[in-house]
Formats: C-alpha cells, sequence, structure tokens
C-alpha cells in the first residue's frame, strides 16, 4: 500500500483529496500547520504532521516513508488575518516540501496549480506557480501538474449574493467557465498516482458564462434574478494606483481576480456534480 502524503489537507480540495485517498486504500499523512481547523480530516488519516510549511525547519521528517506527495498547499482567497503573500505559500511551501520529498525517498509529486492560458500568463500568481514547476520539472522526481479551472468553493459567492437580493458581476458576464466540484477533482488528482501524465488540464461537467452561474443562483433560492455589471476598467485602474499602499498578496489575488471574470476558463470535463446541487447544499446552510 502506497504512502501518500496530503499537502494544503485541511482546504476546499485537500480535505477531499485525503478522503479520496483513503477511500482507494492508501496510507495517509496529512499535513496541516498549526493554526490549522483539522478536525473534519484527523480521523480519516493515518498520521497528522503539524508544521507551517513556509518554515522548512519545521517541516524536518515529514517525508519519511512516503512515496507519493499531492499537493494542495496556496493561497485560493481572503482569508482574516493571514498576510502571507501568496510567492511564500504557492512557491516557498511548495518548494520546502520538494526539498524534504528529495531528501526521503519520494518517487512522486502531483502539484494543483492553475490552468496557464495565454490570458493569464501576465499574472503574479502564474508566475509564483510556474516558478515551483520548473522547479518540479527539473527536480528528477516523477511528477503531474494539474491545472484545474474554477473550483465550486469559488462559486458560492454567488448563492451569498443572491441571497442579498443583488449579484455583482465585473465586465459583460459572458466569458464563459466549467467550474469542479472537490469531490471530483480529487479523483482526477488521485488518479495521477499510478498514471503516466505530467499535465492535466480539468474542470467540470458543465459549461456557464458567469451571468448564466448568477441566474442559476437566483434560481436555487427562488428570488427574481438582480444582476449589476460593473466595468473592470475602474478595478484595474484602481489596482495600479493602489499598489504601493496594499499588501502584495492583496494585489496578486485581486489581479487574479479581475483577470479570472474577463477571460473564458474552459477545460476538458471530468465528474458529475452539478453547481446547481452545490448551490442548494448551500442555501440550505
Ligand atoms: N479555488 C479555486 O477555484 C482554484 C482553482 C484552481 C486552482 N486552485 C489552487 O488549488 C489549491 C487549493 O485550493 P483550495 O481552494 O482548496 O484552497 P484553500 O481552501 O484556501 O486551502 C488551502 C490550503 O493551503 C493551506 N495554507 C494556506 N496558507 C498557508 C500558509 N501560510 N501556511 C501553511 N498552509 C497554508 C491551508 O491551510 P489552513 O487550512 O490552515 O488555512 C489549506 O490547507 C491552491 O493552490 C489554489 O491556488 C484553486
Amino acid at each position: 500500500m502506497k504512502k501518500v502524503l496530503i499537502a494544503g489537507a485541511t482546504g476546499y480540495l485537500g480535505t477531499y483529496l485525503v478522503q479520496e485517498a483513503k477511500q482507494r486504500g492508501y496510507w495517509v499523512r496529512a499535513l496541516v500547520r498549526t493554526s490549522s481547523r483539522f478536525d473534519d480530516i484527523k480521523d480519516s488519516v493515518d498520521d497528522l504532521f503539524v508544521a507551517e510549511a513556509t518554515r522548512p525547519e519545521t517541516l524536518q521528517g515529514v517525508c519519511d516513508g512516503i512515496e507519493v506527495i499531492v499537493s494542495a498547499l496556496g493561497v485560493a482567497g481572503p482569508r482574516p488575518g493571514d498576510t502571507t503573500p501568496v510567492a511564500d505559500v504557492d512557491y516557498g511551501g511548495n518548494h520546502n516540501i520538494l526539498g524534504e520529498a528529495l531528501k526521503a525517498s519520494v518517487k512522486k509529486f502531483i502539484y494543483v496549480a492553475f490552468i496557464n492560458f495565454p490570458a493569464f500568463q501576465h499574472l503574479d500568481i502564474t508566475h509564483i506557480k510556474e516558478k515551483f514547476i520548473s522547479e518540479l520539472q527539473g527536480s528528477g522526481l516523477e511528477y503531474c501538474v494539474m491545472r484545474p479551472t474554477a473550483y465550486f468553493s469559488d462559486m458560492g459567492n454567488f448563492i451569498e449574493m443572491a441571497k442579498k437580493g443583488t449579484a455583482y458581476l465585473i465586465g459583460h458576464g459572458r466569458y464563459r467557465v466549467n467550474p469542479i466540484h472537490g469531490a471530483d477533482l480529487a479523483k482526477v488528482c488521485i488518479d495521477m498516482i499510478d498514471s503516466d501524465e505530467q499535465e492535466v488540464l480539468v474542470g467540470g461537467p458543465r459549461e456557464y458564462t458567469y451571468e448564466e452561474a448568477a441566474r442559476l443562483a437566483f434560481s436555487v433560492v427562488g428570488k427574481d434574478p438582480k444582476i449589476k455589471k460593473i466595468p473592470a476598467w475602474p478595478f484595474a485602474l484602481a489596482l495600479k494606483v493602489l499598489r504601493p499602499f496594499i499588501s502584495k498578496r492583496k494585489f496578486t489575488l485581486v489581479q487574479f481576480m479581475l483577470a479570472a471574470f474577463q477571460n473564458d476558463a474552459v477545460t476538458p470535463k471530468y465528474g458529475s456534480h452539478t453547481l446547481e446541487d452545490y448551490f442548494k447544499e448551500l442555501s440550505e446552510q
């Protein structure tokens, strides 16, 4: 039975990765940080390794006996009180884990990155993730780079806005995306443990324009759609002007969000979970 380390195990995707790896019969170690909320996973893992991925000295031994690493470690959105620059986590954290992997007998590193379409090449977050990917590709380890489009977790904002009565869209709302549920993505990630594929573009079973996703949210909460479209240029201008005054982390995340709403992010389709069912679950919470 292969021993698998899951990094970012307490996140939206990480929690599903732990469950899927256990269901497949792997021995699972979860890397969590002291401040992580790991109650949801602690009973479904074989070992819990508490350390700060951004501090290499705390990671010694994290890869002992491990054959495969699956990393969903990264900053996916604003976290109250967490000002750590995205580069320190997405590059620094994964770089530190790779360092431990090379000291141990790890054979394979599966890294969850992001789609790298031309429209996203100029983004800070792309440079940060691609820097780690180049390092991984040159490490000598077997590897697979997952390139998912948006997660259902990121579409959840539409339900919050629909409940409040008005959904705000940046831009004209006609760009397309096929978001994916964490459980479906986790299945594809764990499939890669025994696959030779080195890069996988992955998204959910159905495409939506951002406006269609907003309208779906209104229909789920049983309200007439009220959608306000805000031009993107004021945000882009504000971001440029405010750059010297806002944190690197905030700049990277807002720059990414603006690009996401203004470009198609459609990939090959996987999975069976529907956005409608996810919205229904959220609307009942
Ligand atoms: N969300 C999307 O739509 C999307 C789309 C494509 C790719 N991705 C990528 O997929 C990955 C996982 O996304 P997700 O939505 O599952 O993210 P998430 O829910 O925010 O989880 C991120 C994980 O990373 C850990 N983490 C964050 N900052 C850390 C730090 N400073 N030190 C140590 N650990 C830290 C979190 O630990 P705590 O629980 O302790 O905070 C958590 O386990 C990210 O790299 C993201 O960029 C996301």
